[in-house]
């Protein structure tokens, strides 16, 4: 376990009551887990803005799969960017609709642009990237909760 530190915050009391109202929402068992999964958060936030970073994301889109050539589009921009691409996910949701989850690795930029292009490719009704940096998140953060 890495060594750690105390350290005393003031907060304004609504505040605090507002986070301790948040942190029971998201089951949180003490006011010290929730914090520090908010500065990991904002910190990953931050890594992730540097256009070199190295960073994981996972593009999720929703389309119809009966949309003229969407589906080879798709598969098209992928192969063009294998490099970046490690693993795609697709389960087909109903008749028409397609689920596919795109997980990408690589600079931050280059995550970003083909997720960009992914999401913006005509037909797709929704799309969303994720991304994270592995180099903020520390080593011990695998709670899988
Ligand atoms: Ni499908």
């Amino acid at each position: 376990m890495a060594q750690l530190s105390r350290i005393g915050v003031s907060l304004e009391s609504d505040l605090l009551d507002r986070f301790d109202r948040f942190i029971a929402e998201k089951g949180y068992d003490n006011r010290s887990e929730a914090f520090r999964d908010l500065i990991r958060d904002r910190l990953v936030g931050t890594a992730v803005v540097a256009s070199k970073a190295a960073v994981v994301g996972t593009v999720t889109l929703i389309y119809d799969h009966h949309t003229r050539l969407l589906p080879e589009k798709l598969a098209d921009l992928q192969h063009e960017h294998h490099e970046v691409v490690i693993s795609t996910l697709h389960a087909h949701l109903d008749h028409d609709t397609c689920l596919e989850v795109v997980l990408l690795r690589g600079r931050s930029r280059d995550v970003q642009q083909l997720a960009d292009k992914l999401i913006s490719t005509k037909g797709v009704r929704h799309g969303r990237l994720v991304m994270s940096s592995p180099d903020t998140v520390s080593p011990r953060r695998h709670s899988h909760r």
